[in-house]
């Protein structure tokens, strides 16, 4: 599905990705983990195409996608959301899911039109159908803007969603979350995969990428560390070096 190809980009003298080989299947909810700073966010964005890489390739479904521009991935299949919320804080919640919406419909769209008016029964159908998974049915007409940070994420996670995307590029979706949020994210990513959706899956909550995820790769300063199961990544010294310092490694 996701071949990245010795992947590199550089910020002046900082190797924030440096030779990244990468390969995420179809129906895999793929971790990607490391530190702070370790080039995870710099990977989602030279998937998305935000970045052009310093070297390297980015395949997807069988093709190079390295020059396309950003749309023309969202239109291939990936979608994703941000570390920090970027909604339309001035659009309902409903509208926000629509203009995300990809399938079939023709046309431009015009954002604020009303519920009613938006679409296709089939699109309309499909809208409420995503709003209930997420358990915004109830906040259809309420403007992004008031929603409460909880809400704003689940938004954000629909919204990537609503596009019916191939891969799903998570970034960091348990970011502010409490104990309870970050229970229905995991059940969330649970069903999604029961249903074949392919994730790739940043995060700095172990618990949640440990449960949650069928294989990960650790980063640590740009580079690809380790690779394996949950388990195999939590029993490598590499990775328990990265993370809890030298100390670990003992
Ligand atoms: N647009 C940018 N310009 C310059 N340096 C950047 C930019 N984006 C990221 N970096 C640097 O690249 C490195 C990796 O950052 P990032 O991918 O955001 O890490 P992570 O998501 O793993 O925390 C960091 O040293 C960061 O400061
Ligand atoms: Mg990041």
């Amino acid at each position: 599905m996701l071949d990245l190809k010795a992947l590199s980009k550089h910020f002046g003298g900082v190797r924030a990705v440096d030779g990244v080989d990468l390969q995420v299947e179809p129906g895999q909810v793929f971790g990607l983990i490391g530190p702070n700073g370790s080039g995870k966010s710099t990977i989602v964005n030279l998937i998305c195409g935000l970045f052009a890489p310093t070297a390297g390739a980015v395949e997807f479904r069988g093709s190079d996608i390295t020059a396309l521009a950003p749309h023309a991935r969202v239109s291939r299949g990936i979608s994703r959301t941000f570390q920090n919320i970027r909604l339309f804080g001035q659009l309902s919640v409903w509208q926000n899911l629509w203009i995300a919406q990809s399938s079939g419909e023709p046309g431009g769209k015009v954002a604020f039109l009303p519920r009613w008016l938006g679409g296709s029964r089939a699109v309309r159908d499909e809208i409420d159908r995503t709003l209930a998974f997420f358990d915004l049915a109830h906040k259809a007409e309420e403007l992004a803007g008031n929603l409460s940070f909880g809400e704003q994420r689940r938004l954000e996670f629909a919204r990537a969603m609503a596009a019916e995307p191939a891969l799903l590029l998570l970034d960091e979706p348990a970011a502010g979350m409490n104990a309870e949020e970050i229970e229905q994210l995991d059940n969330r990513i649970r069903r999604l995969r029961e249903e074949g959706a392919t994730i790739l899956l940043i995060e700095h909550h172990m618990e949640l990428v440990m449960a949650v995820t069928d294989r990960i790769a650790v980063l640590n300063f740009g580079k690809k560390i380790a690779e394996g199961t949950p388990a195999e990544v939590q029993a490598h010294p590499l990775v328990r070096e990265a993370y809890l310092g030298t100390a670990a490694a003992a």
